[in-house]
């Protein structure tokens, strides 16, 4: 495949995310019960907030993924990183759809998460594919503590919102022992917390805007 073939792809991949026209393949577990869903104002913006930023991690998580496969040497990690990517398609639909359901709406930062993301996990993928996995393993980790911390905050009656962080939490936990078991090695403590940080940045940002 040529460059431009590449880059076309990429940049039709990057729309249907921002777009919102990636479908997921399996249904949400928020399986929406109107009955359960009786928030007050107050708790639906904070679950609807929360929400979306589950969905920009999503969006991330695809942009990251998008630039590992493309610098990946090897197609055994490629293949890795595609089969949670399609997982984290349906993530990305989930939380979309239930940031609509509380009223909320996504992230106007969107693109820029995206862009930033793919070049963070292009430039992990450049560095080998070793690093690469150790990359993925150690963002699940940190994505995976995140989304533990969300069902502290989320409001207790909001039980869609939270089987959603459930089942990805669950996930996640898999793609990061996936990423370990195929030869990620370890980051250095002060790739982690640059990680972190960013991480934090994104969070917090995306909660308001
Ligand atoms: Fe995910
Ligand atoms: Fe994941």
């Amino acid at each position: 495949v040529s460059l431009i073939d590449r880059l076309l792809g990429e940049a039709q991949h990057a729309l249907g995310v921002l777009g919102g026209l990636t479908p997921g393949a399996r249904p949400s577990p928020a399986a929406a019960d109107p009955a359960e869903t009786e928030l007050a104002p107050a708790e639906k913006s904070r679950a609807a907030a929360l929400m979306r930023v589950n969905h920009v991690g999503e969006v991330c998580a695809q942009a990251l993924y998008r630039g590992q496969m493309a610098a990946a040497a090897d197609a055994e990690p490629r293949a890795l990183f595609a089969t949670a990517a399609a997982e984290e398609t349906d993530h990305l639909a989930w939380t979309a759809e239930r940031v609509h359901q509380l009223g909320g709406r996504l992230s106007v930062l969107n693109p820029l998460w995206y862009a930033g993301s793919f070049a963070l996990g292009y430039a992990s993928g450049r560095l080998g594919d070793r690093w690469s996995l150790g990359f993925m393993a150690e963002t699940e980790k940190q994505v995976e503590r995140h989304l533990a911390s969300h069902l502290d905050r989320l409001p207790a009656a909001d039980a869609p919102s939270r089987r959603i962080v459930e089942q990805m939490k669950e996930e996640e936990m898999r793609h990061g022992a996936a990423a370990s078991a195929a030869g990620g090695v370890p980051l250095p403590l002060p790739a982690r917390l640059a990680m972190r940080s960013m991480a934090k940045l994104m969070t917090s940002t995306a909660y308001y805007l």
